[in-house]
Order: C-alpha cells, then sequence, then structure tokens
C-alpha cells in the first residue's frame, strides 16, 4: 500500500490514458482499435473501461446482457479494496484481456474516487492498482470518460503517456486548451506523464487541408513542435456503426467487405427483385488502414520516448 509513487510510475511505464473533455471524438474507437491491433501485431495488451457508458465493452461486443452486466466489479474491485485487479474479460481477443466497465459498478467506483481523492495519496487509486499487474503487458491502454473530472484525474495520475483524439472544429480545438491545462496540472502528481499525441479523427476526405493549421494551433496549447500524429482517422461513420454495432473492431470487419465478383452477384440480386442486406462499406478497410498506421506511430513513439528516457533496454 505504501509504495513510493516513484514505483508505481516505473511499473505503469507502458500506461497510456485516452483522454478528452469531450465526447464523441473518437476516445472509445481509438482505445479499441490501438488496442486489437497492437494485440494482433503480437503484443500483450491490457485495455481498461472507466466509462459507466461502457461503449469500450461494446466495440468488442461485450453487452451488458448476461456475464458482462457487472464488468466493472473488476476495476472497482482493484481500486477500492485493493483486491488484484483481474480481467473482467481476459483474451477477448489474443493476447487481449479486458478490464470492462458497467453503469453500476463503474458509478460506484467514480464515487469512490469522489470519497478519496482529497486523501493523501488518493490521486494515486488506479496507480496502485495497475502497478502489479502493468508489468505483465507490453501496452495499458485506458479509455477515460469525457467531463467526469475524478477518473480523468486517476487516470493521468497513473500514466506514462497521454493520448488525445480530437476532431478539428473550433470547438473542439477550443476544448484542447482545457485538457493541455489538465496535463500541466497532472505533471505535479505524475511527473513522468508525457503527451504521446494529438490524434485527428473523423476527418473528411476533402478536408486533410486543414491538417497544417491545426498543427500550428495544436502546438501553440501544448508548447511542444510535433505533438500531432501523422496519422489522421478518417471520417468513416458506416463502417464505425457497423463495426460498434457488431462488436467487431475495424481490421475484423475487413472480412464482411464483399469481393467484386460478391458485389456484382449483390446486384444481379437486387436486379432480380430479391431483398439483398446491405452490405459492410469497403471504406473498413481504409478505415482499418488509418488505425494500423495510428497503431505504428503509437509504438514507434512509445519505443522512442524509452530510447530517450534510457528505459528501452530494460525490456
Ligand atoms: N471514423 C469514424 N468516422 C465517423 N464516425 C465515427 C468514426 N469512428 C467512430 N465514429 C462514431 O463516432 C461516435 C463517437 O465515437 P467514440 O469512439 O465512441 O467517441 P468517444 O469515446 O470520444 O465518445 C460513435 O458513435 C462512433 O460510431
Ligand atoms: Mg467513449
Amino acid at each position: 500500500m505504501d509504495t513510493q509513487p516513484e514505483q508505481l510510475h516505473a511499473a505503469c511505464r507502458r500506461v497510456v490514458a485516452v483522454i478528452n473533455g469531450k465526447g464523441g471524438v473518437g476516445k472509445t474507437s481509438t482505445a479499441a482499435n490501438v488496442a486489437g491491433q497492437a494485440a494482433d501485431a503480437g503484443h500483450n495488451v491490457l485495455l481498461l473501461d472507466f466509462d459507466p457508458q461502457a461503449n469500450l465493452s461494446e466495440d468488442f461486443g461485450v453487452t451488458q446482457a448476461g456475464t458482462g452486466h457487472d464488468a466493472g466489479a473488476a476495476l472497482f474491485d482493484a481500486v477500492a479494496r485493493g483486491r488484484e485487479l483481474v480481467p473482467s474479460h481476459p483474451q477477448i481477443r489474443p493476447r487481449l484481456d479486458l478490464c470492462g466497465a458497467d453503469p453500476n459498478n463503474t458509478r460506484a467506483l467514480v464515487a469512490w474516487l469522489t470519497a478519496h481523492l482529497g486523501q493523501p495519496g488518493g490521486e494515486l487509486a488506479v496507480a496502485r492498482a495497475l502497478a502489479p499487474v502493468a508489468p505483465r503487458y507490453d501496452l495499458v491502454i485506458m479509455d477515460v470518460p469525457p467531463v467526469l473530472e475524478e477518473p480523468r484525474r486517476v487516470a493521468m495520475a497513473a500514466a506514462r503517456f497521454l493520448l488525445i483524439p480530437t476532431q478539428a472544429d473550433i470547438s473542439s480545438l477550443k476544448g484542447l486548451r482545457l485538457v493541455s491545462e489538465q496535463f500541466r496540472q497532472a505533471r505535479n502528481v505524475n511527473p513522468e506523464l508525457q503527451l504521446l499525441g494529438v490524434l485527428l479523427t473523423f476527418v473528411p476526405e476533402a478536408g486533410k487541408a486543414i491538417r497544417k493549421d491545426v498543427r500550428n494551433d495544436i502546438a501553440a496549447d501544448f508548447g511542444t513542435a510535433e505533438p500531432m500524429f501523422q496519422t489522421v482517422i478518417r471520417h468513416a461513420l458506416s463502417p464505425a456503426r457497423d463495426a460498434r454495432g457488431s462488436g467487431l473492431l475495424a481490421h475484423e470487419l475487413e472480412q464482411f467487405v464483399p469481393t467484386k465478383a460478391e458485389q456484382f452477384e449483390r446486384l444481379r440480386q437486387r436486379a432480380a427483385g430479391a431483398t439483398v442486406e446491405r452490405a459492410v462499406s469497403s471504406t473498413a478497410v481504409k478505415l482499418a488502414a488509418d488505425w494500423a498506421s495510428l497503431t505504428e506511430e503509437v509504438l514507434t513513439r512509445i519505443a522512442a520516448a524509452e530510447t530517450l528516457a534510457g528505459t528501452g533496454a530494460e525490456r
């Protein structure tokens, strides 16, 4: 219980918090797809859902019905009761463990954090829960809800890296200023916290030229030259909806995109008067490629940060 903050942060050196005070900017999709693709590429990954809405669990096909109902109990027990953190859904995909959320337990966790944040060491509650298990993983990703202050503060106090997804519109960019302020405050508790990058999400095909302007704005907020990821995530509503609706990640959806021959056959059937279900859009392939490119950048940036800090060789 009385582990030094330095030891906790050393154990949490591969922990990434996905944060933005705004909802609907792609936080959960980022956490799910980066985790899924990193695991697919051979890394051991742990995903943690701190959002009572439990969208992250949904992205992996876990619903509130049946066994998924008390998914958030694992995080609550670990943080509030000091029990060992046992993923609610181990191996939800090969090499990927999920600690899910649910409305009851995750709200109880937020209430517990609210009551304990003011106490000495309260801010490190999640760091303490994660420290014994984090070293087993190559990557730990936390999906942090918008608006709720407490999960954000404990997540920032535990993480080594901060990943901020944002849309490129004016109000989202204004919201980033607030996140940059919270980032600075968090570094008082957790001096190890670094900005891994800002990710532009849901960028329309025609809107890629805005990137340069946005890059300058973001650099001004964070005082870093190149905080923006090179990768942007394209606007692809239909595959994103299909993915969440079917509990599959973008790269898993790819296999359901019809081939040219299948497309022709569907057209033929439709012309013959048959009812043909809507097919998965071929944009799913491009969306999956965006997530793959981001995952590679995330892993490269982490490796570069570790080399710089001289910790890379330990692994
Ligand atoms: N590439 C995309 N293009 C357009 N919409 C998307 C894309 N990816 C996800 N969405 C949709 O945007 C909404 C918000 O995404 P989500 O990842 O849940 O954001 P957050 O966690 O920040 O609230 C969801 O309804 C999701 O289906
Ligand atoms: Mg979310």
